[in-house]
This record gives C-alpha cells, sequence and structure tokens, in this order.
C-alpha cells in the first residue's frame, strides 16, 4: 500500500461539504459527529445558518445512534469561496444539485486548489461517472458515492470508480466512510442510477402502477410495503430472505417453485410515468395518509423508527458476535 494512503487512513481530518442543502447538510453533520473537521461550502450565503439549525435539529438523533456525545461539539466553518473550502481538505463531499454541467462547472474551478491526494466523492444520484470525470485534468481522483437520504441515519453508501479511478482511491473512500459508520457497498461496473435508486425505482414504478389502476389506496399501497416486505427487507436483502422462502432447498426450491408466477407476473407489470396529471393523482391520493400531519412531525416520526430499528438491530448483532465467540 502506497504511503500516502496509509496516511489518508490514519489521519484524515478535514472534509470540505460542497452544496449545503439536504445532502449536503445531513453528510456534514454525520462527518463532524465523527470527529472530522468539515469545511463548508454552499452559493446561498444563509448556510451558515441552516447548518447551525440542523446540528440542533439531529444531534439527538446522533447521541441515540452512538454517533456522538452530549458534549460533541460541530467542527464546523462555513467558507465564502469554494478554493478555500477545498485548499486544506483531504476529502471532498459534492453535493450540489443534479445537473451535470453544474458539477462539470464546479470541478473546474475547484480542481487547481485541490492537495494533491485529495478525494473529490460526488453523492450523484443517477448521474454516469464517465461524464462527471470530463474535463478533470486528473480524473484519477473523483468517484461517485451516493447515499440514500438522509446519509446522517441510512448507513448505505455505494462506491463507483471506473478504470480512469486510481488504484488507491477506492479503498481509501471506503475507509474513510466505514469510519464515519457507514456500510459500503461498491459497483464492479457503471450502470444508471447505481443499485439502490434502480431497485426503488422498480418497486415505485409498480406502486404507482397499482395507484393509478385503483387497486388499492394509495395508503394501502404504502402499507404493504413498509408492513410487509419493506420490515423484512430492513433484516435482509431479497435474494437471502427468498433463500429462506424456499426452505431448507433455499432460493433454488424457491426459484423451481414459483419460477412460472413470477414470468406471468413479471410480465404483468406496469410502465406508467410522471405526466403531470399522474404527479395530481399521487399528490392528491397521498393527502389521506398524510392526514394533515407537518413536514417536520412526519420527518420526525421517520427518524425516530429509523433509529428504534438501527438501535435494536445492532444490540442482535453484538449479540450474535458475542454468541459466536469462542467460550
Ligand atoms: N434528495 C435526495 O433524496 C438525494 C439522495 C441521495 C443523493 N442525492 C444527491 O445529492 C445531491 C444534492 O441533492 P440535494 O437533494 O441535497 O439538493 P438541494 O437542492 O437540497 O441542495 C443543493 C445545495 O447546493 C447549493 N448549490 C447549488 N449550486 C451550487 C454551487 N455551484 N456551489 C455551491 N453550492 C451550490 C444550493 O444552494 C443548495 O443548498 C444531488 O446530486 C442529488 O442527486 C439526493
Amino acid at each position: 500500500m502506497p504511503d500516502h494512503v496509509q496516511a489518508f487512513q490514519d489521519t484524515t481530518q478535514t472534509v470540505a461539504v460542497i452544496g449545503a442543502g439536504l445532502i449536503g447538510l445531513s453528510w456534514a453533520a454525520l462527518f463532524t459527529a465523527a470527529g472530522k473537521q468539515v469545511n463548508l461550502y454552499d452559493s446561498r450565503p444563509e448556510a451558515g445558518q441552516h447548518m447551525a439549525d440542523f446540528w440542533v435539529s439531529v444531534k439527538p438523533t446522533l447521541i441515540r445512534l452512538g454517533l456522538a456525545s452530549a458534549a460533541t461539539e460541530p467542527k464546523v466553518e462555513v467558507f465564502a469561496a469554494l478554493a478555500d473550502a477545498v485548499g486544506d481538505a483531504d476529502f471532498i463531499q459534492e453535493c450540489i444539485p443534479e445537473r451535470l454541467e453544474a458539477k462539470q462547472t464546479l470541478y473546474a474551478e475547484m480542481e487547481p486548489h485541490l492537495k494533491a491526494h485529495a478525494i473529490v466523492a460526488t453523492s450523484s444520484s443517477g448521474l454516469k461517472l464517465s461524464d462527471l470525470q470530463a474535463g478533470w485534468q486528473v480524473p484519477g481522483r473523483v468517484i461517485i458515492a451516493h447515499p440514500f437520504n438522509p446519509p446522517h441515519l441510512i448507513p448505505l453508501v455505494e462506491l463507483y470508480g471506473n478504470e480512469r479511478t486510481d488504484a488507491d482511491v477506492l479503498p481509501r473512500a471506503s475507509a474513510f466512510y466505514e469510519r464515519c459508520g457507514k456500510v459500503v457497498v461498491t459497483l464492479q461496473r457503471e450502470v444508471l442510477a447505481h443499485v439502490a435508486n434502480r431497485l426503488q425505482a422498480a418497486l415505485w414504478r409498480e406502486a404507482i402502477h397499482l395507484v393509478l389502476e385503483g387497486v388499492a389506496s394509495l395508503k394501502d399501497i404504502d402499507t404493504a410495503v413498509h408492513a410487509g416486505p419493506g420490515l423484512r427487507w430492513a433484516v435482509m436483502g431479497p435474494h437471502l430472505l427468498l433463500n429462506l422462502g424456499g426452505g431448507e432447498g433455499g432460493l433454488r426450491a424457491y426459484c423451481e417453485q414459483f419460477r412460472d408466477s413470477y414470468h406471468q407476473w413479471w410480465d404483468d407489470l406496469g410502465t406508467p410515468q410522471l405526466t403531470d396529471a399522474n404527479i395530481d393523482t399521487l399528490v392528491n391520493a397521498l393527502q389521506a395518509e398524510i392526514d394533515g400531519r407537518e413536514y417536520t412531525e412526519l420527518r420526525a416520526e421517520r427518524d425516530e423508527k429509523l433509529v428504534a430499528i438501527l438501535g435494536a438491530m445492532k444490540e442482535v448483532d453484538a449479540r450474535q458476535r458475542q454468541a459466536r465467540r469462542p467460550a
């Protein structure tokens, strides 16, 4: 392993978060809870106030997750100039809006000011790395590191580099995110929208189809996910679960038993579009499920339940690790 890799693993202190919106603020809170110095830059001058408010709102959650303590003070400095924010950063988490040209313009301005071994990770939900690398003098340092919202709560981060990526960059990035408490998956080849968003898109497409076809109310369709397979998916992925669904014969037995059914079901799935009319239908139907609750109330409910699930799973993992230890 080259020297600078070891140094990065041991000494990374400063992370620049560029773009302090929904995703950037959440990353910044996680990184500072993990003890990093965070340099924050946003084109909006009020980013500092947003960060301060956000920290206050998420600190109790980070404490409950064991990622911060009551004494944790956020080490966040807000910069007015991009060059100053990235200049001493070991790692840059880019979180500006999902527009290719905007990201490319930002990168061109940023690159001359980066430290030699700084890694630039974009949070992009679905842009292709090969497009995002265009225009870089040193494209080998740029990777995709896609979180699921909110990054300070949902453990997953999807990493992707390609044949232009320097060999040490993904292992260094992976070590960095794991130190911040993330669960890392690394894609083996480029695909539009990465893995998790493709899976979400597949499920949501069928959920929309079922609403539009009037098969059940939107609320019942949401319930069919969170009270059913969604709960199982929090614990295991679909293949491991269906391995259990096949009994002792495992996934092979499951496939053999249900392949004709799945082929019929797959042929019958819908392909709706998000037309203006369909969006209206979804938004109107959602009101029954929202039932007058404010955005902040719903967000708090989501976060509280996520923290409870994560905490319970951590306890089970610890108990199982203990049980596996030789006496
Ligand atoms: N929203 C999600 O659920 C989600 C999930 C995972 C990944 N992402 C990805 O994260 C990125 C950010 O998404 P978001 O939802 O946080 O967007 P957002 O609109 O909430 O925040 C973007 C922030 O970037 C700032 N900004 C815009 N242009 C800038 C520039 N040139 N320089 C500095 N700051 C700039 C804006 O002022 C804003 O504060 C996108 O690439 C998106 O695909 C979003």
